[in-house]
């Protein structure tokens, strides 16, 4: 059954980055801003910090703590992989699956990618799975050959999808370089995945799936962004380890 009302998610994704002290610091400046108000009300929100920081944010604060990355495999002899059953364990519910940073340094493709959306759904976690294209890839006019592909890949091995997974849609040449897609261009991939993902799920299924935009999302281009219909929320990188510019983002979804 799919259960979930669509509701705005805002994620934080903090890569490699704070030590554990300083994610536990960041986390409650965090809390503290959010106590001052001024956000959508129904808004979710999410932080992803590096797996060293999870047992430690654990049971902090309102604000749920995902995972930027999983096995593939369940367990056994995999030296320095995290199972998605540990991750559960430390109250993960979300987690990044095909960031563009995985595919690109550690190779990850469509085996891999398939059996962490497996691991996941089986476990009710929910996979923000991440796709986007190149810039040479967009100056060819092929974003939406890729952006289909890349949901293909690995959706097109599940005989049925009944649990909720949300997408990142993150343009490889908008993530840390400072350049945001334009409204425009964010919008017509958002609806484009929105109808590939319909073929998958359903009309209604996939009108209540949530897409999130990342790349350079700031204070000062979120509202923009967000105010899109089928922006559903954003993925941010840089700006979510700057308190005050990661609720000001949460500021700018539209009331
Ligand atoms: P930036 O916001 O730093 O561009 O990173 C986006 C991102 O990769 C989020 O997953």
């Amino acid at each position: 059954m799919y259960t979930y009302m669509k509701r705005p998610l805002i994620a934080g994704n903090w890569k490699m980055n704070t030590s554990p002290a300083e994610g536990i610091a960041l986390y409650k400046t965090f809390l503290e801003g959010k106590k001052k108000g001024g956000f959508r009300q129904e808004l979710e929100w999410l932080v992803l910090p590096p797996f060293t920081h999870l047992a430690g944010l654990q049971n902090l604060g309102d604000i749920q703590v995902g995972a930027q990355n999983c096995s593939h495999q369940s367990k056994g002899a995999f030296t320095g992989e995290v199972s998605v059953d540990m991750l559960r364990d430390l109250g993960c519910r979300y987690v990044l699956v095909g960031h563009s940073e995985r595919r690109q340094y550690f190779k990850e493709e469509e085996e891999e990618l398939t059996g962490k959306v497996a691991l996941l759904l089986e476990s009710n976690c929910i996979p923000i799975f991440c796709i986007g294209e190149t810039w040479e890839e967009r100056e060819k006019g092929s974003t939406e050959t890729v952006l289909e592909r890349q949901i293909q890949e690995v959706f097109g091995h599940f005989k049925a999808i009944s649990s909720e997974v949300v997408f990142a849609y993150e343009p490889v040449w908008a993530i840390g370089t400072g350049k945001t897609a334009s409204v425009e261009q964010a919008q017509a991939a958002h609806a484009f995945i929105r109808q590939v993902w319909t073929r998958f799920v359903g009309e209604n299924k996939a009108q209540s799936t949530r897409i999130l935009y990342g790349g350079s999302m700031k204070p000062d281009n979120a509202e923009g962004l967000l105010s899109q219909k089928d922006i559903d929320g954003g993925l941010i990188g840089g700006a979510a380890l700057d308190a005050e510019a990661f609720l000001n983002i949460a500021r700018q979804f539209p009331k």
